[in-house]
């Protein structure tokens, strides 16, 4: 493994090796560049598509939360949240929301095309522990993760729920989306919901009229509907993970903070390099006392709730 040092890298990336190289560079930052090449790519509906990448050693290494950083047909990478991994077939998956050109290019990507892919990046959720958790609730109940989502936030959450049930948790979710025709993947978040999956559309086609906020509200209020739970058993701790528009992660926030559940946030700022040098994506963030502008691709994405929204 070559180490190149921070004035070779470029906020493009270039300066690791690119994808027709023979294999990872390591830059300073100690996060990883990789040939990559494309599995599939497939439409799950008018804007929105799920592409496969054999990318053995970022499927071994990712965590629930990280993203990665790809090449595209524009100058800058474009980040995306990682979705799935098959660790055994070393294949990651990202879903694409159709936004500009360079989601575009890389929603186009047919079998076998070369990408570069920078990654795993940024600190990933922090999930549940079924043990200890269990224990100190007193509740004897596995502890709850419960994901809360809408535009492109919702990607990564099916990863880190599909981890957190392999590790013995509960877990249950509130997707938002514009109507019903803009809903996608129901089917594979209820596969790794075990509390439930709570669907809520602007429009009131499917689920809950409304936001997320408004389905977060009314979640305790839906014991035994379809498409909604009564999650919170009394005395479960419950954690709270969000990834969305901001107004969607302020009110996940301010509804985890009124029930005393502990909440990361997810943010997706834009980005230029994706891995800590440019500053491009930082934000104000408030730790330990202190406000402060920390790199969302670094420090980030994933950010505890009263970090970004102190009260
Ligand atoms: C950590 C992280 C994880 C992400 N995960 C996903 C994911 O899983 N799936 C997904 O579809 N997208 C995800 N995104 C957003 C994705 O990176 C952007 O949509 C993409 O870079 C847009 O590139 P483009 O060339 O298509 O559009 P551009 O031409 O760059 O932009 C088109 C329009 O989209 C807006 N835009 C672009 N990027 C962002 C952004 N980050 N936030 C808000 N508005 C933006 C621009 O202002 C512009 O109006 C993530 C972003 C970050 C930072
Ligand atoms: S995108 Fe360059 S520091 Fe975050």
């Amino acid at each position: 493994m070559t180490q190149v040092n921070q004035s070779q890298l470029r906020p493009d990336g270039a300066g690791l090796n690119q994808a027709t190289g023979s294999g990872p560079l390591k830059a300073t930052s100690g996060q990883l560049e990789y040939a990559a090449e494309v599995v599939s790519c497939h439409q799950l509906n008018a804007g929105t598509y799920w592409l496969q990448i054999y990318c053995p050693a970022v499927a071994l290494s990712c965590q629930p939360g990280q993203f990665v950083n790809l090449s595209c047909s524009q100058f800058l990478r474009r980040p995306f949240g990682v979705a799935q991994v098959d660790r055994a077939a070393g294949i990651i998956a990202i879903g694409i929301q159709l936004k500009g050109q360079g989601s575009a290019d890389l929603a186009a990507s047919r079998p076998g095309r070369a990408l570069s892919v920078l990654g795993p990046l940024g600190q990933g959720f922090t999930l549940p522990q079924p043990g200890t958790e269990q224990l100190s609730s007193g509740s004897g109940q596995p502890p709850l993760l419960l994901a809360a989502g809408g535009g492109s936030g919702l990607f990564p959450l099916l990863f880190a729920l599909h981890e957190a049930r392999l590790q013995g948790c509960r877990t249950a979710a509130v997707l938002g989306f514009r109507s019903r025709d803009r809903v996608v993947l129901a089917d594979s978040f209820r596969a790794v919901c075990s509390d439930g999956l709570t669907l809520a559309t602007d429009d009131g086609s499917l689920g809950v009229r409304g936001t997320v906020a408004t389905a977060l509200a009314q979640l305790e209020l839906l014991p035994g509907e379809p498409e909604g739970q009564n999650v919170a058993r009394a005395g479960q701790a419950v954690t709270v993970i969000a990834c969305g528009p901001k107004p969607m992660l302020a009110a996940a926030a301010s509804w985890s903070r009124s029930r005393q559940y502990p909440c990361q946030v997810s943010l997706e700022e834009r980005m230029a390099c994706g891995f800590g040098l440019c500053r491009t994506c930082a934000c104000q963030i408030t730790r330990e006392g202190r406000t402060e502008m920390l790199r969302v691709c670094y420090e980030g994405p994933v950010f505890n709730a009263e970090e970004v929204f102190p009260e």
